[in-house]
């Protein structure tokens, strides 16, 4: 139940191919996100899965069942959106039931599946109201009521949390979190936002025009990106960038130079060439303040003092350096400064944007 299995899915509006070669298995209770940036093709995909989009090519699979003709109704999957859809002249209850009564369920069976599905998501008071007289987050909450009380295979749910304030989305999305864990359903979401991703994923699929860019579980993503795009969209606030160039190869490292003539040492294998163009990533949490065995002359040219917290904005010849370091510094705009990697995890990247693995 709820094992979704796609193999070269592709998908073209007219002249326009949206969706390129998506293979990509879900298993059975797994909460999967699609995550990345606006008009990537997430919506798409997730509309591909439901049957409300006919894939262009490829194969879907639900239970492995081949359903690429299978009407959506008929597919055992529901879909919760951004607009929560609800009918507005019903009152909850009757949104609840609109489904079920459909199919011609017995009274009693859709009473007692509105009475736990209510309980569950605590809309119980509110059951005689119409959406109108409900706040975003209660609406939300019945949309994903009319979901639960189909008992699908899987949850379809395409940025359900948008049209929320930041409060009301963190508490609702921990509310999603234990209602996973409780009725141990496949979840696939789709969010434009890494921390949604981040907190609510087993695993993340990164799309990006089209195509999946790498697909692990959160800490995977965080710790071994596949690629600039996704070391740079997964963590906050994102990665920092340093171009360079190799220039020795001892063994078990290199040695390259920064734009601006600066020279480090980096913990590299074999697979890199003297002469070769590389990307350094290092994420702001990462690097500290003070002269170490690693360490680059920059200039601080803002200071955000947030209590807890610094951040810097610093300029290493000419490339911005963003530096999230925990505690309190007396430092102020044009202050030259040292920033240490000598603990950092450094990230490579070659010329193509790929990851370079590294030896140590
Ligand atoms: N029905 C459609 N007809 C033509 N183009 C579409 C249609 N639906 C989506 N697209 C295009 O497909 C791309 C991906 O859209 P979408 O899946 O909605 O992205 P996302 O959900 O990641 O923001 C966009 O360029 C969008 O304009
Ligand atoms: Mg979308």
């Amino acid at each position: 139940m709820g094992h979704i299995k796609l193999t070269n899915v592709t998908k073209s509006f007219g002249a326009v191919d949206v969706l390129h070669d998506i293979n990509l298995e879900i298993k059975d209770g797994e909460f999967v996100v699609f995550v990345g940036p606006s008009g990537c093709g997430k919506s798409t995909l997730l509309r591909t899965i439901a049957g409300l989009e006919k894939p262009t090519g490829g194969e879907l699979a639900i239970d492995g069942k081949v359903v690429n003709t299978v009407p959506a109704a008929d597919r055992g999957l529901a879909m919760v959106f951004q607009s929560y859809a609800l009918y507005p002249h019903m009152s909850v209850r009757q949104n609840l039931a609109f489904g079920l009564e459909n199919t011609r369920m017995p009274k009693d069976e859709i009473a007692a599946r509105i009475a736990e599905a209510a309980r569950m998501l605590e809309i119980e008071p509110y059951l005689d109201r119409r959406p109108g007289q409900l706040s975003g987050g209660q609406r939300q909450r019945v949309a994903i009521g009319r979901a639960i009380v189909r008992r699908p295979v899987a949850f379809l749910l395409d940025e359900p949390l948008s049209n929320l304030d930041a409060e009301l989305r963190g508490s609702t999305r921990a509310e999603l979190a234990a209602l996973h864990a409780r009725l141990s359903a496949t979840m696939i979401y789709v969010t434009h936002d890494q921390v949604e991703a981040m907190t609510l994923a087993d695993r993340i699929v990164v799309l990006r025009a089209g195509r999946i860019e790498q697909v692990g579980t959160p800490l995977e993503l965080y710790n071994r990106p596949a690629n600039r795009f996704v070391a740079g969209f997964i963590g906050s606030p994102h990665m920092n960038f340093l171009e360079g160039t190799v220039e020795a190869v001892p063994s078990q490292k290199a040695i390259a130079t920064l734009a601006g003539g600066h020279r480090l040492e980096l913990p590299i294998g074999a697979d890199i060439e003297t002469g070769s163009r590389i990307t350094l990533g290092v994420r702001p949490q990462h690097i500290a303040l003070g002269a170490g065995d690693n360490s680059i002359p920059a200039k601080v040219r803002l200071v955000e003092a947030l209590g807890s917290e610094t951040v810097l904005h610093a300029d290493v010849a000419g490339q911005k350096v963003l530096v999230v370091a925990p505690g309190q510094y007396d430092l102020s705009p044009g202050a030259d400064i040292d920033l240490s990697l000598s603990a950092a995890p450094i990230h490579l990247f070659n010329e193509r944007g790929l990851r370079l693995e590294r030896a140590v």
